[in-house]
């Protein structure tokens, strides 16, 4: 009975070396080491044997036994670690799901990125209410009711006196009102207007920036806006003042750059014209000083204001305004 455990240890020792799969390895445990597996026959034979051999026999196949087992466990255990994905094992040496890590909006970076070009030229950082009251939004700033002016946007109003604002330039009265020059102010936020299409949406972003002082020109307009347009698009953009009409700057003008998209040849995202428009600035109308008390002829100042989607979309070349507001994550984790 020795040689018969002998030849079975060695047969089976060979045999699961080779195994490299689980469903062989449970194969090989039924075999030899399940209940009517070779070795557990053999040891039931034990019994049978003269009392004075069974003894000897018997721990004889209890080595055997442990030694298989031992054996079963190492290569059970070398495979759920190993390579062998079948039947639900876990492949270690797949690279893992990884987690996806948040970051900011492109909006919200974008707007950083405004603010921190300004802070870094002295313009500190305000805020406004997005819910405004007519006097701010229109009349302070030189539009008063009934005025065509006000059709240059498309307005919602919560009552006759109060709208959601349609720009930030609320902002430029409301640092006015509780501020005596110099002030020079950056102002994020949001603002609404009745619009919807690929270029529009009923809410978006603007930056305003305000600046007043004894002395400040519009070659001062001139140069800040340059300097940020330089900072923000690269230092070799072009750009130019184009004159404009707003009821709160005279002279008022719009920024253009060079069309990022073919260089000032012509394309349909600049209309054929082979430049873009990013923002709406001029000279602070005396007009607009009356309402805050400064006295137009010691002070003088400029103003500004930019749609942040359209800034973003020209930084990054999209297309839809409206992507920016589905969050779909495969748009927002190009960013
Ligand atoms: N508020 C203007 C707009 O929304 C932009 C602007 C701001 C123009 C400040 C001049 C000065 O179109």
């Amino acid at each position: 009975m020795k040689e018969q455990l002998l030849e079975l240890e060695e047969r089976a020792l060979k045999e699961i070396a080779a195994v490299d799969d689980p469903a062989e390895l449970e194969n090989f445990r039924i075999k030899y080491l399940g209940k009517k597996g070779q070795l557990t026959s053999i040891m039931k034979n034990v019994g049978g044997l003269p009392p004075d051999e069974r003894p000897k026999i018997g721990k004889f196949a209890n080595l055997v036994k442990t030694n298989l087992s031992k054996r079963f466990g190492e290569a059970k255990d070398s495979l759920l670690s190993g390579k062998v994905s079948r039947d639900g094992f876990i492949d270690v040496t797949l690279p893992g799901k990884e987690p996806i890590i948040g970051h900011l909006h492109p909006i919200t970076s974008v707007i950083k990125e405004v603010c921190q070009i300004f802070s870094r030229m002295g313009f500190r950082v305000v805020k406004g209410p997005n819910v405004e009251l007519d006097y701010y939004n229109f009349e302070a700033l030189n539009i008063p009711k009934d005025h065509p002016a006000r059709d240059m946007q498309d307005t919602f109003y919560i009552s006759d006196n109060v709208v959601l604002r349609t720009h930030t330039s609320p902002i430029q009265v409301r640092v006015m009102e509780t501020r005596q020059p110099p002030v020079s102010v950056i102002a994020p936020g949001k603002v609404y207007r009745r619009d919807s299409d690929v270029s529009h949406t009923p809410m978006f972003h603007q930056v305003e920036g305000l600046l007043v002082d004894k002395n400040v020109s519009f070659g001062d307009l001139k140069g800040t806006l340059t300097s940020f347009v330089h900072q923000m698009f690269g230092s070799d953009t072009e750009l130019r003042f184009r004159p404009s009409f707003f009821p709160f700057t005279e002279p008022s003008a719009e920024v253009d750059i060079l069309c990022v998209l073919c260089g000032g040849k012509g394309c349909r995202t600049c209309s054929q014209t082979g430049w873009l428009e990013i923002l709406g600035s001029g000279m602070v109308d005396p007009e607009v000083y009356r309402f805050v008390d400064y006295d137009a002829d010691v002070y003088s100042g400029f103003a500004f204001g930019m749609g942040i989607e359209r800034i973003a979309m020209l930084k990054y070349g999209i297309d839809d305004i409206q992507l920016f507001f589905k969050n779909d994550m495969r748009f927002l984790r190009q960013f």
